[in-house]
């Protein structure tokens, strides 16, 4: 048995099977580069499903864990921590004026942001809450019910009420769902599981028409695009708009767990004490994870960067276009980008993974491309090259 198939082994035995796996064991990472317990190494372009954003193991935060890790670890909500408040404050310098609720995951985060959204709306009679059809937001109960895709919440019936859902950039569908009921509107600015979709500067200023003549909150999920992903801070910054919610996790805490839900400062102490609560939300570790996210984001320039970057892989991207029929169109901003394809998108990563790059496949034919905010020009190169070896040996049915 390879060291390998004795880490899966106990997989089989021990743990639920819940996610469709590559055959790696991955043991060490460093900046762009993933290594998996048989030495082999990898460029990794889709590091931690976008939450290793700063590559793996940056020296910033690395140090930050260190240090707190030795200081204190946890610290219960009924106290204080310097941390948090400083974390807050770094939040809502780079975004709006309001307030943050710290938790764990995005799945939370979006929770909290539904059930601010009922308590806010609650008064008046309103709770109900529009979603887009293709959304991901996570796998709770509630999340799965607003995450307009059947496939994720089938058998788990009962869902959760109060969820109704529109088409993605299509203001009429959204309009046809409003009714006196309707308490929020919740969307990604770029669908991330569900194919790189990128809301149209049309479509979100009509949703901000839409919500401020009905009373209605906008809430952003930027669990994926946020945190310098798509070339700006967070990827409402694109348009003329802000959001009265907007949720956060993934490469907040560089690797580390934390998720953060923040709101406008007239609805956030909606949430007194009481109604909302997470054990380890906010923790001294996470946040010093999170706030030397921050330093390495400002110290290293990497949101001009992630412009900079972004335009050159899509660039070259685009370039297989020109090679290969079946590649339909190469969309996504800054280092968010997608290369739709007519044929089934398996195969390739798969190839890719042979020839030790990583990248992901969404919706069966989108290929997403997320590399950390550190990539070089150079890896890029390299990827693309990998990329456009591993389409050379696909076979196009039909
Ligand atoms: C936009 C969005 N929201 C929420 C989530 C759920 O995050 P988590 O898996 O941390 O609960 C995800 C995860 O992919 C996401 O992409």
């Amino acid at each position: 048995m390879t060291q390998t198939e004795e880490v899966m082994q106990l997989y089989y035995e021990y743990v639920m099977p819940t996610y469709t796996k590559v055959p790696l064991v991955m043991v060490k990472g460093k900046g762009i580069k993933a290594y998996d317990i048989e030495g082999k190494e990898f460029l990794d372009f889709f590091p931690g499903w976008a939450v290793s954003g700063l590559g793996h193991c940056h020296p910033k935060v690395v140090k930050a864990i260190k240090e707190q890790v030795g200081k204190m670890i946890h610290v219960p909500n009924n106290y204080y921590n310097e941390l948090q408040g400083k974390l807050a404050k770094k939040i809502i310098e780079n975004s709006f004026d309001g307030k943050v609720f710290f938790c764990n995951s995005g799945a939370e985060a979006v929770e909290g942001a539904i059930k601010l959204a009922r308590k806010v709306g609650y008064p008046s009679g309103k709770y109900e809450i529009i979603t887009m059809e293709d959304s991901f937001h996570g796998r709770t109960l509630a999340a799965i019910t607003a995450t307009a895709q059947p496939k994720y919440q089938e058998g788990f019936a009962p869902l959760p009420g109060g969820f109704v859902y529109a088409k993605f950039n299509d203001l009429e569908s959204v309009r046809s769902k409003i009714t006196d009921k309707t308490a929020a509107i919740m969307l990604e600015p770029i669908q991330g599981e569900g194919g790189i979709n990128v809301a149209s500067e049309a479509f979100i200023a009509g949703l901000k028409k839409i919500c401020g003549e009905n009373k209605i909150l906008l809430i952003f999920d930027e669990v994926q695009t946020g945190i310098a992903r798509t070339g700006k801070m967070f990827c409402y910054q694109y348009y003329d708009v802000i959001p009265d919610i907007m949720t956060l996790a993934k490469s907040l805490g560089g690797g580390f767990p934390i998720g953060a839900m923040v709101a406008k400062r007239e609805i956030a102490d909606v949430l007194q004490p009481g109604t909302h609560a997470s054990t380890f939300g906010g923790s001294p570790l996470a946040c010093a994870a999170a706030l030397a996210v921050f330093e390495a984001i400002e110290e290293g320039n990497l949101v001009e960067k992630a412009v900079r970057r972004g335009r050159y892989l899509h660039n070259r991207l685009s370039l297989l276009k020109k090679d290969f029929p079946f590649v339909k169109i190469v969309r996504g901003k800054g280092l968010m980008q997608a290369v739709e394809l007519e044929i089934e998108g398996k195969q390739i990563v798969d190839k890719c993974v042979e020839k030790g790059l990583l990248i992901n496949c969404t919706q069966k034919k989108v290929l997403r491309i997320m590399p950390p905010l550190v990539v070089k020009n150079a890896d890029i190169d390299t990827a693309v090259a990998i990329i456009q070896e591993a389409m050379k040996g696909v076979t196009v049915e039909g």
